[in-house]
């Protein structure tokens, strides 16, 4: 077997930890956010959208207490939730944390209640469909043109659907 450069500096990183966004995590979600879409959103929204009642957010970090590698955000109104957006840093990919976020917001939507959880992805997006396919949603439906790349062409959300029940 053969070692890749981030296979060790994955292996000298602490485990990721989790725990709910705070007010004082608007800045770093807005970084995150920014890196990984090509339409950013400002700190002040994120501040907005985690002092919702009805938004769950969930902060990956580099282990506990460390700074924040990733986020998960829903909003909805029960029965139903939508995945407004997750992230992971660039140079933490691959390596589960993506997964474990929906994972532990779909647990704890299903212990809330909730029965439904609901995502637009852009078609084209692999590693986010991969993602979701492997957690269980399924295509419900397209909304052609609904994004733009980063040409300025017309490209599809894909809605899907998890039942948490
Ligand atoms: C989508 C994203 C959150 C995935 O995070 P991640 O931590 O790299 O994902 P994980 O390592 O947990 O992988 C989850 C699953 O997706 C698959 N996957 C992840 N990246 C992939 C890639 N580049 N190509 C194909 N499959 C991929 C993995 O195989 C894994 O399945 P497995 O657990 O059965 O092996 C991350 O790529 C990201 O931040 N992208 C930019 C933002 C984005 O597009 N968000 C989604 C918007 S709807």
């Amino acid at each position: 077997m053969s070692w890749k450069i981030t296979d060790i500096t994955r292996a000298w990183r602490a485990p990721p930890a989790f725990r709910p966004a705070v007010a004082a995590d608007a800045e770093a979600l807005a970084g995150l956010h920014a890196a990984s879409f090509r339409i950013g959103w400002e700190a002040a929204e994120f501040e907005r959208l985690l002092a919702d009642r009805l938004s769950r957010a969930l902060v990956a970090t580099d282990g506990p207490g460390g700074r924040p590698t990733g986020f998960i955000l829903t909003h909805g109104v029960a029965p139903e939730m939508e995945i407004l957006s997750v992230a992971v840093a660039r140079t933490h990919r691959g390596g589960g944390i993506g997964r474990a976020l929906v994972e532990k917001t779909m647990a704890r939507l299903a212990a809330e209640g909730f029965a439904t959880l609901f995502l637009e992805v852009e078609e084209g997006n692999r590693p986010a469909l991969a993602l979701y396919e492997r957690a269980g949603f399924r295509e419900i439906g397209r909304r052609p043109g609904y994004y733009r790349d980063a040409g300025g062409k017309p490209v599809a959300a894909i809605a899907m659907r998890r039942d948490l029940r």
